[in-house]
């Protein structure tokens, strides 16, 4: 057995023992849906693969991983733009904080919050395809932190499917 193989069969492992233990992971599908979109947090996200992880410095201080379903990887690796519908991204995001065990680390402190895009052409014409959604402990935040969400993609990523986040290699 290689080590593909040796980390596949460690993953579908990890799966079941993870699937017994999904709300201690924090992976709470379903539930509240956004204002505007009607977006909610997609069943499984936890354990989605990574696409990047990301920092802000001032003012948010936080650390980010961006995560996507199987459709996102597979649009990835074949640099496939737009986006197919059914995509769908998520954005978790953590306080930055310092390792207490080794000062130059940092670890990740309390989520803030998770952020999701979900790709529908026809639904969600009007904003790139689009549709957002932005959780603080599980419940949707308000319309008008809704209506930043596509400004900000358009204005900056247009060329790449409104989407900021590249393949980390
Ligand atoms: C002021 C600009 C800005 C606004 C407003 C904004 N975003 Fe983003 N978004 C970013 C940046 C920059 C990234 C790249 C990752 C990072 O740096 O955190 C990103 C990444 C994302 C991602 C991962 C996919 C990608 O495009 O990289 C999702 C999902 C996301 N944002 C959702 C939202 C939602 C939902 C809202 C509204 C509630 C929102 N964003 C508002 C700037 C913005």
């Amino acid at each position: 057995m290689n080590l593909r193989q040796l980390a596949g069969l460690s993953a579908v492992v990890g799966v079941a023992a993870l699937a017994a233990t999904g709300v201690a992971l924090g992976d709470s599908g379903g539930g509240d849906s956004s204002p505007i979109y009607g977006v909610k947090i997609p069943d499984g996200y936890r354990r989605w693969v990574l696409i990047a992880p990301a920092q802000e410095a001032e003012p948010l201080n936080e650390l980010r991983a961006v995560v996507g379903n199987d459709l996102a990887i597979k649009a990835y690796q074949e640099s496939t733009l737009p986006f197919p519908d059914g995509t769908v991204l998520v954005k978790l995001a953590w306080k930055h904080v310092q390792s207490p065990e080794f000062e130059p680390a940092s670890i990740p402190g309390a989520a803030t919050t998770v952020q999701v895009m979900v790709k529908d052409s026809q639904k969600y014409a009007s904003t790139g395809g689009w549709g957002f959604g932005r959780f603080i402990n599980g419940k949707a935040v308000d319309e008008a932190q809704h209506q930043t969400c596509f400004a900000c993609h358009q204005a900056r990523v247009k060329n790449h499917d409104f989407v900021f986040t590249r393949w980390a290699p």
